[in-house]
C-alpha cells in the first residue's frame, strides 16, 4: 500500500471507530432490553369497556368510597407525583391536602409507600400490593378472601381492599371501632355500605347500571370495583418512552442514557429482577432498605412477603417494583426510606453505606444482620457500582417516563 492511501485508511479508521463502538453499544443493548422481555407499550394493553373506565373515573375521585367521607383513591394517586403521593409513608383518612401539607393533617398513617398505578392489571400483570397479598400467577387468585373470592379478575380483586382498610379509607373513631375486628363480614359490611351510597347517587348510579347492563337496585361493590378495575386500565396502560422508541423505533439515546443502560442488563445485575414488559418480574426479593415508620409488624419493622406465607425464606421480600415513570413517585421502597433514586439504587447494593447501625436498638441491628443474610443470596449482593455509574442509571431510569395523557 502507498503511503497516501496508507494515512486515508487510518484517517477513516479514526473517524470510524467512536460511531461503530456506539453503534455496537446500541446494539447490545437493543439485543440484551429483547431479551430481558421488553415489548411495545400497546402488546401491554389490557381489554376494557369505555363506558366502564368513564365512570370508573367517577369512582375513583368519589370520597363516598371512605366509611368515614374524607378521603378517595384520587387523594393518594395523584398524577403529579406519578400517580403516586410524594410521600414516604401515605396519608389516608381524615388527610388534608397533599405531600407536606398533608403530613401535617390529622391523617391516618399506614405503613407503607403508596405504589404507582401504571401497567397496573395490563396483560400478565397479576400480582399486587408490596407483599403480593393479591396473587393471580398461579392463575387462581389468592388474597385474604381466600375461596370467598369476589372476582377471578385479580385488579378487581384488590380494589375491595382499599376501602376496608383502617387508616386507609376508614378513619379511626368510636363508630368505627367494632369493625376493627377486621374479619371478612366486617369488610362485607363496609363494601355493602359503600354500594348503598353509590345506589342513592344517581350521577354515579345511572351510568354504573347502564355500563354493567344491571338496574340500579342491583348494583353492589363488585360493579363499582369492575369499574374503577377498567379506569385502571384505561388510564394508567403504559404509553411509549424514550426507551421503548430506541429499541423500536431506531431513535437514539444520549451516552449517560445508553452507559446507564448498559449497566442495567450488564455489571449492575438490574434486569435480573426488574425485567419482564413491566421492568419487574413480580416476584419478591429482599433488598435490605432501611426501615422508616411503625412498619406493618410494628416496632419498626415489616416483614413484607412473609405475613402472607409464612415461608421463613419470604422474610422482608416485597414484589420488585415496575420502574415507570419511577423519576417522579419519589421518595422510594415498601416504607419510602429513600429520598432520592441514587440512594435506592446505592441501597440495594451496599446497605450499610445507608443504614447507621451504631444508631439503632439492639432489636433493629439484629434485624438488619437477618436482612443482609437473606439479601447475600439474591443477585445484587456486594455488586460494585462508583457514584458516576450510578449517576449512570439514573439517567437510564429516566427514559422510562411519560406522560399521562389519553392515547389516541
Ligand atoms: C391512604 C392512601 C391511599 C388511598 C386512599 C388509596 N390507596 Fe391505593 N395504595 C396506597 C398504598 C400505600 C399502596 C401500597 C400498599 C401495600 O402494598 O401494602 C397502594 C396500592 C394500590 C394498588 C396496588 C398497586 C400495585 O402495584 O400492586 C392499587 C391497584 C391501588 N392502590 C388502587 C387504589 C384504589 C382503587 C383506591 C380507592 C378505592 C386506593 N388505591 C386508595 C395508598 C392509597
Ligand atoms: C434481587 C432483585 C433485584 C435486583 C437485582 C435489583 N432490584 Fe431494584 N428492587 C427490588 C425490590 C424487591 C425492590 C423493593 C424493595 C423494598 O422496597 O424493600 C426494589 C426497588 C427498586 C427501586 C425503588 C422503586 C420504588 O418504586 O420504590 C429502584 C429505583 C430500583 N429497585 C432500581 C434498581 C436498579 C437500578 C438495579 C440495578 C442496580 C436494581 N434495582 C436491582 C429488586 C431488585
Amino acid at each position: 500500500m502507498k503511503s497516501a492511501t496508507r494515512f486515508f485508511f487510518a484517517i477513516v479508521l479514526i473517524c470510524a471507530t467512536p460511531a461503530m463502538a456506539d453503534t455496537m453499544r446500541e446494539a447490545v443493548l437493543r439485543k440484551a432490553a429483547l431479551e430481558n422481555g421488553l415489548r411495545p407499550a400497546e402488546e401491554t394493553w389490557p381489554e376494557f369497556e369505555p363506558e366502564m373506565a368513564a365512570v370508573g373515573r367517577l369512582l375513583f375521585e368519589s370520597e363516598l368510597l371512605s366509611l368515614t367521607h374524607n378521603v378517595s383513591c384520587r387523594n393518594c394517586h395523584l398524577d403529579e407525583y406519578g400517580s403516586a403521593d410524594g410521600l414516604p409513608l401515605a396519608h389516608g383518612a381524615g388527610g388534608i391536602g397533599e405531600g407536606l401539607e398533608r403530613m401535617k393533617s390529622p391523617a391516618g398513617i399506614l405503613s407503607r409507600n403508596t405504589l404507582a398505578l401504571w401497567g397496573r392489571g395490563g396483560v400478565g400483570f397479576d400480582v399486587f400490593f408490596w407483599d403480593g397479598r393479591v396473587d393471580a400467577s398461579s392463575g387462581e387468585v389468592r388474597s385474604q378472601f381466600g375461596i370467598m373470592a369476589p372476582s377471578d379478575d385479580p385488579l378487581v380483586v384488590t380494589v375491595h381492599l382499599p376501602p376496608v382498610e383502617f387508616r386507609e379509607m376508614i378513619g379511626e373513631s368510636d363508630s368505627t371501632e367494632w369493625l376493627r375486628q377486621g374479619d371478612v363480614s366486617a369488610a362485607a359490611w363496609v363494601l355493602q355500605e359503600i354500594a348503598r351510597r353509590i345506589r342513592e347517587t344517581p350521577e354515579i348510579a345511572a351510568p354504573l347500571a347502564e355500563a354493567s347492563g344491571m338496574d340500579v337496585g342491583e348494583l353492589s361493590y363488585l360493579q363499582i370495583a369492575e369499574a374503577i378495575a377498567a379506569f385502571i386500565r384505561s388510564e394508567f396502560r403504559l404509553r411509549e418512552t424514550a426507551f421503548h422508541r430506541f429499541i423500536f423505533k431506531g431513535e437514539p439515546l444520549s451516552d449517560q442514557e445508553l452507559a446507564g443502560g448498559l449497566l442495567f442488563y450488564g455489571r449492575g445485575r438490574c434486569s435480573i429482577c426488574h425485567n419482564g414488559p413491566y421492568f419487574s418480574d413480580l416476584k419478591f426479593h429482599v433488598i435490605p432498605f432501611a426501615q422508616f415508620g411503625f412498619g406493618f409488624n410494628g416496632f419498626g419493622i415489616d416483614y413484607g412477603r412473609y405475613n402472607f406465607t409464612q415461608d421463613q425464606r419470604d422474610r422482608y421480600a416485597f414484589r420488585t417494583p415496575p420502574l415507570y415513570n419511577v423519576t417522579k413517585t419519589a421518595p422510594y421502597s415498601h416504607s419510602g426510606v429513600e429520598p432520592d433514586l441514587a440512594g435506592a439504587i446505592r441501597a440495594h447494593v451496599d446497605p450499610l453505606a445507608k443504614i447507621d447501625t451504631s444508631r439503632l436498638s439492639a432489636l433493629d441491628r439484629a434485624e438488619v444482620y437477618r436482612k443482609i443474610a437473606i439479601w447475600s443470596l439474591e443477585p445484587s449482593y456486594a455488586v460494585e457500582l462508583s457514584d458516576a455509574e450510578i449517576t449512570k442509571l439514573v439517567a437510564f431510569l429516566a427514559t422510562l417516563e411519560y406522560n399521562p395523557e389519553p392515547v389516541q
